[in-house]
Parts: structure tokens; sequence; C-alpha cells
């Protein structure tokens, strides 16, 4: 794994900005994107240089990780609403290449087995962007799922209920259910991105880069990927007991450690 240390959350967005814009420049590129706080600001930065350098995403797709059961498409909180409003809508992507999981599909199982498909017809995902739950899930793995696991419903935690509540009007309209690819499933793109930000991420992050590879936390099976970047800003490092393996960008080591 590539381990980055930067100053700030500014840093994180315009080095994994840096990341997708090459992939993108390189040709036709297939996307994951995630939702939730984290990407936010690499959303913001890809936006800028669409609308500042003609960054174009006409010849990309992208495939979302994971959304709510049980909410409508054009809900505000549902992940498809979500990533239109927050980054896809604000770019050039051509009608019907932003794909997600439906979230109110009748079968959820035929939804999965669906959704894994359709990544694999498109040759599957080039880069995929991650965040980190407290609890160490990636998408919506939450912890103690199988490391080899396919798209499919899962159950939330209440930790994580509790930490999406923020975006709802309180915790009890937090959905129970989600669709979430599966940690085997995020292991095929060839190219995983992982932020972490702020000090609540720090445990997590810690287990997932310094901890064995577990169930406990789902994370920790980047570990056996090939090409992992994980972009974190000082806080969320800060539980990080071997940093003299890492690269930072703080001015306090060499980058010495690439790929
Ligand atoms: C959410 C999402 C994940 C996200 C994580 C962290 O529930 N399903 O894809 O990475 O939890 O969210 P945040 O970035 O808001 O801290």
């Amino acid at each position: 794994m590539e381990i980055i240390i930067l100053p700030d959350a500014d840093a994180v967005a315009s080095t994994t900005a840096d990341i997708i814009e090459e992939q993108v420049r390189s040709g036709r590129s297939v996307l994951g994107l995630a939702t939730g706080s984290t990407p936010l600001g690499t959303y913001r930065e890809l936006i800028e240089r669409h609308s500042r350098d003609g960054l174009s995403f006409a010849d990309a797709q992208a495939f979302l990780l994971d959304e709510y059961v049980g909410l409508p498409a054009s809900h505000p909180e549902s992940y498809h609403s979500v990533i239109r409003r927050e980054f896809t809508d604000s770019v050039d992507f051509t009608v019907g290449t932003v794909h997600g999981l439906d979230g109110e599909a009748e079968n959820p199982a035929a939804e999965a087995g669906r959704y894994d498909a359709s990544i694999a017809a498109a040759g599957g995902v080039d880069v995929q962007i991650l965040g980190i739950g407290t609890d160490g899930h990636i998408g919506f793995n939450e912890p103690m799922s199988s490391l080899s696991s396919r798209t499919r419903i899962k159950t939330l935690t209440e930790q994580t209920r509790r930490d999406n509540a923020r975006f709802f009007a309180s915790q009890n309209e937090v959905p129970e259910h989600v669709l979430t690819q599966g940690l085997g499933t995020i292991r095929e793109a060839r190219h995983l991105l992982l932020l972490g930000l702020g000090e609540a991420k720090a445990a997590a992050v810690a287990a997932a880069i310094e901890g064995p590879i577990a169930a406990a936390c789902p994370a920790s099976v980047l570990q056996l990927h090939p090409h992992v970047t994980i972009l974190l800003d000082a806080p969320a490092a800060s539980k990080l007991a071997h940093t003299e393996y890492y690269q930072y960008t703080l001015g306090r080591k060499p980058a010495w450690q690439r790929f």
C-alpha cells in the first residue's frame, strides 16, 4: 500500500483529484464513486477542473458503491441523488453512464447480481474512491463482512446509523438496510483510493493499515490488494504507529515510497 499523509483536507482533495484526472485523461475510464462527506472536496476540485481546464468526463462511466434500501431514487439522501447533486450533474458525464443500485428493487438479491454483472460488462473499475466508516467499514460492508463478499443486502450497525443520522431529520429515519458492493467486488477495481479525514477516523485507519487482516475491520482487506493509495490528513493519521514507513508531504519526511 502507498500511504500518503498530507497536511489537510484540501491537500487530500487535490492529490486525489490529480489521480482521477490522470485516469480520465488517459482514455475511456470506469470510475468507482463513493458518497459520504469525505470525497466532497475531491468532487469540488474535479468540478473546478472541468469548468476551468476542460477536464471532460464524456468518455467515462461511473459506478456507485452502495445505496440505502427503501429510499426512492428521488429522495434527497438516496446516494443516487447525492452523487448527482454533489458531483456528476456538474460535469459532463453522458446521460445513462452514472450507475447505481436500485434501493427499491423488489428482489434485492437479483438487483445485486445485476449490478456485479454490469460492472464486469463495463470492463471493471479503473479507479475506486473509498471512504472509511468509524467502525472500519468500506462501502457499507460492516464488521464481520466476508472478505470475499459480492454485492448484496446488509443491515447497518447502530454506530453507522448514528454516524449517518446527520444527513436525516433523526436517526430513526436512517434506513436499516442497504445494498453495497461486496469486499470481493471492491477488490476487483484496479486501483483503490482510500481517503481518511479527521481524528474520528484515526482508530479505523490505524486498524486498517497496521492491524491484522480481519473481518472485524473490513478496510484491512485492502492490505491484500496490489494497488492501493491511502490519502490521509494529519488527524486521520494520528494513531498510526509505524510512520517511518509512510510517505509524508508535511515537510517532515522525504517522499521516497512510490510504486
Ligand atoms: C458511509 C458510506 C461510505 C462512506 C463512509 C464514511 O456510510 N456508505 O461509503 O465512505 O460511510 O462516511 P463519511 O465520509 O461521511 O465519513
